[in-house]
């Protein structure tokens, strides 16, 4: 299937590692322009530079979106080096595990400003740009939106407002063409997982029991099959599709998990 993502400028947030990366990569394949906003300065530039020595296209701009006024700069950034923007992957986030009873509204505040402000600022300052374009639009949420977690109040409220906000944009926005969707991952092998899974007494043990739980061949999600949905639904093949919330996880959430 050809996507028709090529000359296609893409955003996406936290596109230097993880998930996020996986689409950059895809996204370069796809002989699209995929610009990598991130924090991490590093990061960045080495996959930048991985994939224009190459042969492939990639466009930086460095930030850390949860700062006052971030989201504003960066799109000013990026519309110095591209004329036109043709879709926006939001996709940075923290399982930063702000709980209901070890801690208080300032840390719950500073959760959604690490989750959830972003994704309301990226759409809102790049607005001007995909309505002409018509471009698409995809928020990477979570499962923890469908399911809860446990002990992670702050980013359970983020990922549950960005479904809502998916359809209420899906429906803000559609007279300009542009569809919006929300992909929700559950089990992917990440930096971000690594470090979660770390802080756990047994991690091996821990991720051997997840492994069991996942329905469709007892393994974890690879960032590349997000990305798959991802360039999917950021394509014209996906025409007619708005406002949904696709779950990408082997089953993990919908499947009865005790089947073995
Ligand atoms: N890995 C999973 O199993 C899983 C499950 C559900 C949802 N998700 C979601 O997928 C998305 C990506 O997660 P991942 O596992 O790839 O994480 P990751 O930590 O591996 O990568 C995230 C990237 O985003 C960047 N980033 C984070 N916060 C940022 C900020 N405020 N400003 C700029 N850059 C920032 C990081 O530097 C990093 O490069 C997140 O929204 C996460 O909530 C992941």
């Amino acid at each position: 299937m050809d996507l028709q993502l090529n000359d296609k400028t893409v955003v996406i947030t936290g596109g230097a590692k993880g998930i996020g990366e996986a689409i950059v990569r895809l996204l370069a394949k796809e002989e699209a322009i995929p610009v990598v906003v991130d924090r991490d300065s590093h990061a960045t530039d080495k996959l930048c530079e991985e994939l224009v020595t190459a042969g492939y296209r990639c466009e930086t701009a460095v930030a850390d979106l949860s700062e006052d006024g971030a989201c504003e700069k960066v799109v000013a950034t990026i519309k110095k080096v591209s004329p036109h923007v043709d879709a926006l992957v939001n996709n940075a986030g923290v399982n930063d595990r702000v709980g209901i009873d070890d801690a208080d509204t300032e840390m719950f505040l500073g959760s959604l400003r690490k989750n959830l402000l972003h994704y309301y600022g990226m759409v809102h300052h790049l607005l001007p740009d995909l309505k002409k374009t018509s471009g698409p639009i995809v928020n990477i949420a979570s499962r923890v939106a469908l399911t809860g977690q446990g002990h992670t109040s702050g980013y359970a409220a983020a990922k549950g407002a960005i479904l809502a906000l998916t359809r209420e944009w899906a429906v803000d926005l559609r007279h300009y063409g542009i569809r919006v969707n929300a992909v929700l991952p559950a089990e992917v092998m990440t930096t971000l997982y690594r470090e979660w899974l770390d802080k756990l007494p047994n991690p091996e043990e821990h991720l051997a029991n997840i492994k069991k739980m996942i329905p469709l061949e007892n393994r974890m999600t690879r960032t590349e099959e997000i990305a798959a949905m991802v360039g999917f639904l950021l394509s014209p093949q996906a025409g007619h599709i708005t406002g949904q919330h696709l779950v990408v996880d082997g089953g993990f959430v919908h499947l009865d998990r005790s089947l073995h």
